[in-house]
């Protein structure tokens, strides 16, 4: 997860044309903010977007690959390795960010809870915690079926409620530096546990088919061999979590709720929002 696909990450993200999450963390960090730390920071791509004089940045996530990749861009800030499971002492900081649903990487309510509870150490008296995650639409849906879903305090759907499925898409040539880069995507949704387990497999297509712009070759589900060769793949897991398990935990683990958001345009959440985007404060007594 996150090692030698690194490489690729900033590329695709910006092919995707993912980057209006910067502009609502932006609005969201008070002009008195002086220390502000990113969590599961990966390349640094909100981090690094932050810069302003008079703010002192600090970048920690688990995978060295992605990191190496951060630091390259720029070494000035403080950059660390560690599980967000267990936060080393860091702070305090008066802005801490989880964002673009890295959380939905720690697959037990367990290590949310320690997560949560490490930031809030991390946190200045009345700081703030940016938490940003998908809203689980399709078990939201089921929730309200009588015969399906039924939530469990553990967090758990008590049984399976599809077979489980595999769907695989191929998303179209992106450029990275040189190469052009072609990435599979196979998807299967262990629907007892609400985790989805994901394949990206990066295959490089000839830089000349590509140039041409070949649609046969661009903008096709079907696979290529003649002009794709086979990288690298890599495996992810992504927990989907219910608002309410989200909350009851962001409530125990002594954070009140200044904002809930459901999309990065700043709006409300709804039950059908995209997101559950959260601006915690770091209460007072520790629950
Ligand atoms: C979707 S990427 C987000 C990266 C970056 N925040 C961004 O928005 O571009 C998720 C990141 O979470 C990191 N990650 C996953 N599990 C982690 C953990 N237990 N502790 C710290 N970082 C973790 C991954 O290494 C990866 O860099």
């Amino acid at each position: 997860m996150y090692s030698g696909d690194a490489v690729f990450y900033d590329a695709f993200q910006s092919f995707c044309g993912i980057g209006a999450d910067v502009e609502l963390i932006r609005r969201l960090i008070p002009d008195s903010a002086r220390d502000v730390c990113e969590i599961a920071c990966g390349t640094g791509r909100i981090l690094l977007s932050l810069r302003r004089p008079g703010l002192t940045l600090t970048g920690l996530d688990l995978s060295e690959d992605m990191l190496k990749v951060a630091r390259k861009k720029d070494p000035s800030v403080r950059w660390l390795q560690a599980d967000m499971q267990c936060l080393p002492d860091l702070g305090p900081f008066d802005f801490i960010i989880c964002g673009y649903n890295s959380i939905q990487h720690v697959m037990e309510n367990a290590g949310v809870r320690s997560f949560l509870r490490g930031a809030r150490e991390n946190l200045r008296e009345g700081g703030l915690l940016y938490l940003d995650l998908y809203n689980p639409r399709e078990w939201l849906k089921r929730e309200e079926d009588p015969y399906a879903a039924e939530y469990t305090p553990g967090g758990r759907l008590s049984e399976p409620l599809d077979d489980d499925a595999t769907m695989r898409f191929r998303v179209p040539p992106f450029l990275c530096g040189e190469q052009a880069i072609v990435l599979y995507e196979s998807q299967w949704t262990d629907e007892a546990n609400m985790i989805r387990h994901i394949t990206y497999e990066y295959y490089e297509m000839d830089r000349d088919v590509y140039d041409r712009g070949d649609l046969r070759y661009l903008y096709t589900q079907k696979q290529h061999p003649e002009v794709e060769r086979f990288l690298l793949a890599e495996n992810y897991e992504m927990r989907e979590f219910l608002p309410g398990e989200m909350e009851e935990m962001i409530l125990d683990c002594g954070f009140q709720i200044e904002k809930r958001f459901g999309e990065y345009d700043g709006s409300d959440y709804a039950r059908n929002s995209t997101k559950q985007i959260y601006l915690l404060r770091r209460a007072q007594q520790k629950a």
